[in-house]
């Protein structure tokens, strides 16, 4: 029978990857995942209002400033869903037909879209929008309950600050209240600049070697003048992609970049006037095996430990795999201290003409003029004489004016990414150092995909485990921003249609101790007096928990589950139901305590066993265990008890069906669904990367690191992942017929 040995093979299929001899794939999996539901934290959202993706948190207010399209609330930190104050900013009429006269879209173009909410010293905040296409600044203050727009006019023009179109990435960030913006300056958005504004406002080179169609993603600052032996300045680091100057190819190739200026920088005196003399960038490496296409930047978040030095802030970033697809995305570290090397030990980057169009960038190892061109004003210099940018000599301005690349890339911490998934693409980043028991901290890392999801991770010895992936949002939208609070305990996202706040810890969703355990989240243990898995904010010293190792043992012995009544009519078909709570354990069935093996009657389903013609051998005591595996050791548990009982007589078919013959070709429609259904499942499962996928090639990408002579995407597209492609493209087939969308572990048990 056809039909049923293709089904037994492709219920295998999964068994055989993960029980071969091949090494575990490098993929991560989260251990939970789970669906939309409404109570998993507080919506804001006002009819008629999109676009909430600029937020600004006021702890000392108890406020969050969310800037919308055309709008700015502030909203209560404990509970979003409470307005305190909101302010329009519209886009006059006349300027509205402006900007629709110069071929825009009034509905989606001619509005304003916030894009700039900084705080100043006096409490005051900054704030501009892209005011269609014509960006306007302003001063914003909250008094009284109300927020109010000053109508500034000293700061109003906000070219180079924000944007002209609101669908251009950009980058802000407030320093000593002098606002750092990378953005476009010009209509056409053609002309990229990085600026401070200040009394002086000092830019970039309009050069494509300084920046060349650059994507800005993120800004920090980081306060290198703190402790330093050598009398440095406090830097701003800027990422961003860009096209690459550095490589040979045929089509259009992306790099990440961090780039940094001094914050002292005053521009030369007579070269790079009124420009960055400290303006340096250099690439950074995310290396994923098996792609040979760098990943491009998408996000980051810089965590310091407090009382420790400056050169120890890490750089969390997320990238995605390039061109921009839902396929593989990553984290990767960096230390401060790797970056600021590059920049202050590393070598330069020349440009070499080869051709009479064409420039090779290639390693510089001429004399370097001192001051060392792109450094800031330090002790050496000042011995020199030197005491601000305006007194550098004409040759370092002129070195850094024509040289801002550097010839080293910036690797990540532990040489590798500290996680990749298949899924939906990382879009946005938050960090934070969680205590648990065992009076160490861990580094919880909450990521926002591009499909409205959360992810988070923990980071335990350079690897990181997700602890679960969350719908936040109803649909199936990017999340934009992504704010976290300690003080509060909350996180906050938006996204187009509006803002979420969920806890920061989630201990509710183990129901039982080891579930609680196995997750390995620095925020949760299990309470014994109360049997619930609990945040341990409050204090209490006696539960249980084990991160580093999963150790489940500690947990008491599980109570017995209460056995379910099934009755099945012979010859007829049974689902027994069973979803272990963990993405990652292994589902086992046995009836009367004897291991079931797939047989005609018995196919194990990813959510339950199938029964199928059922004879009076059938009936029995079946229970659904699950295994899961953790550095400590295996864990087994029962997750459904069933007590199957055979009904007299044959299953009351329809006359019709009678007339077909009901065994065979019944049975035949019902395997042919299901193997429909299964691979649909197999299908999801692997795009999701809930299951591992086949062996991979060991020597994919290894041969050559550097992308030096990287190809045209669709060459490696095919060459790369021959054998993976054609399943996914018959499964997406599968998906489409069955239209199975989610497959997820809820809350809600069917047991
Ligand atoms: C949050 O605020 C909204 C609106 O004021 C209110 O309806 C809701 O009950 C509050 N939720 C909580 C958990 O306090
Ligand atoms: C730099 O500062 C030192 C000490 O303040 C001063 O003696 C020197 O003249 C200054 N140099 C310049 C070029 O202004
Ligand atoms: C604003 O939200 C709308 C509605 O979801 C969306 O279609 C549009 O792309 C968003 N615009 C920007 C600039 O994000
Ligand atoms: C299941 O059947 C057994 C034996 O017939 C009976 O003792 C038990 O109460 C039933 N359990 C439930 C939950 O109905
Ligand atoms: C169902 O099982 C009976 C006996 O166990 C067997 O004779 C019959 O062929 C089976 N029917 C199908 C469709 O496999």
């Amino acid at each position: 029978m056809d039909l049923l040995l293709s089904l037994r093979l492709l219920w295998l299929m999964p068994l055989a990857w993960t029980l071969g001899g091949c090494s575990p794939s490098m993929e991560g999996i989260s251990r939970k995942t789970i669906p939309y539901h409404k109570d998993h934290g507080q919506l804001f959202h006002e009819a008629g209002v999109w676009n909430y993706s600029t937020m600004l948190l006021r702890e000392e207010l108890g406020l969050l400033l969310l800037g919308a399209r055309d709008t700015i609330y502030a909203l209560d930190l404990d509970n979003i869903s409470d307005k305190k104050a909101s302010v329009k900013w519209e886009v006059p009429e006349a300027k509205q037909t402006e900007c629709k006269n110069k071929g825009k879209d009034a509905e989606i173009h001619c509005k304003n879209y916030i894009r700039v909410l900084h705080t100043l010293s006096d409490g005051r905040m900054y704030v501009c929008g892209t005011n269609a296409f014509d960006p306007e600044c302003d001063l914003m203050s909250y008094k009284d309950g109300n927020l109010i727009l000053e109508k500034e006019v000293s700061i109003g023009d906000g070219k180079g600050k924000c944007p002209f179109d609101p669908f251009q990435t950009y980058a802000s960030i407030m320093v000593d209240d002098n606002l750092y913006s990378a953005t476009s300056m010009n209509f056409l958005g053609s002309e990229p600049v990085v600026m401070r504004s200040s009394s002086i406002s000092i830019r970039t080179e309009f050069k494509s070697y300084w920046l060349n169609e650059p994507n800005f993603i993120s800004m920090a600052q980081v306060p290198e003048s703190k402790d330093n032996s050598e009398g440095d300045d406090d830097k701003v680091y800027l990422f961003f992609n860009e096209a690459a100057l550095e490589y040979d190819s045929y089509s259009k190739l992306m790099v990440s970049r961090v780039a940094r200026v001094c914050k002292g920088d005053l521009g030369g005196q007579r070269t790079l006037q009124k420009k960055w003399t400290s303006f340096l960038k250099a690439r950074l490496d995310c290396p994923v095996l098996e792609s040979k296409l760098p990943f491009t930047i998408q996000d980051t978040f810089l965590l310091c430990e407090p009382q420790v030095s400056w050169k120890e802030c890490l750089f969390y970033a997320v990238f995605t795999q390039q061109p921009h697809s839902p396929a593989l995305t990553a984290v990767c570290s960096y230390r401060v201290a790797d970056i600021s090397a590059v920049f202050s030990k590393g070598k330069y980057k020349n440009p070499l003409p080869v051709e009479t169009s064409y420039v090779k960038w290639v390693m510089y190892s001429g004399d370097v003029p001192s001051p060392r061109p792109g450094a800031c004003i330090d002790n050496e210099a000042r011995k020199q004489g030197i005491n601000q940018t305006l007194d550098l000599p004409d040759r370092t301005l002129q070195f850094v004016k024509d040289r801002p690349l550097m010839d080293q890339a910036v690797p990540p911490i532990g040489v590798g990414p500290l996680l990749v998934q298949r899924g939906a693409a990382f879009s946005r980043i938050v960090v934070t150092r969680v205590a648990a028991f065992d009076d160490q901290k861990y580094h919880v890392a909450f990521i926002g995909t591009e499909s409205g999801t959360l992810v988070k991770a923990v980071n335990y010895d350079g690897k990181m485990f997700i602890i679960e992936e969350v719908q936040l949002f109803p649909s199936r939208e990017p999340i934009k921003v992504l704010k976290l609070s300690e003080a509060k305990g909350y996180l906050y996202a938006g996204s187009a249609s509006g803002a979420v706040q969920m806890p920061l810890a989630t201990c509710g969703r183990s129901l039982s101790c080891m579930d609680c355990v196995l997750a390995r989240d620095p925020y949760c243990g299990w309470d014994q007096t109360t049997s619930k898995c609990i945040a341990h904010l409050h204090g209490q010293s006696e539960l249980i928990q084990s991160v580093k190792n999963g150790d489940a043992s500690l947990c008491p012995a599980a109570g017995t589950v209460t056995p379910v009544n099934e009755s099945i009519w012979l010859r007829s078909n049974l689902r027994l139901p069973c979803r272990p709570p963990s993405n990652l354990a292994a589902v086992s069935w046995q009836r009367d305590t004897i291991p079931l093996a797939p047989s005609d009657h018995y196919q194990v389903l990813p959510d339950g066993l199938l029964i199928s013609n059922a004879s009076a051998l059938h009936a029995g005591h079946y229970r659904c265990l699950s295994l899961e595996r953790s550095t400590a050791g295996d864990y087994t548990s029962v997750v459904a008890d069933y007590q199957v009982g055979l009904v007299a007589g044959e299953w009351p078919l329809s006359p019709e069906a009678r007339q077909d013959g009901p065994s065979v070709a019944g049975l035949q429609v019902t395997v042919g669904i299901l193997v429909v259904l299964l691979a649909g499942l197999l299908t999801w499962n692997l795009l999701k990367g809930h299951l591992p996928l086949p062996c991979k090639r060991k020597d994919d990408g290894s041969g050559e690191s550097g992308y030096g002579s990287a190809q045209p995407a669709g060459l490696e597209a095919g060459k790369n992942h021959s054998g993976r492609g054609t399943g996914v493209r018959n499964g997406e087939n599968v998906v489409l017929q069955t239209d199975e969308p989610k497959q997820f572990i809820g809350d809600e048990s069917e047991i």
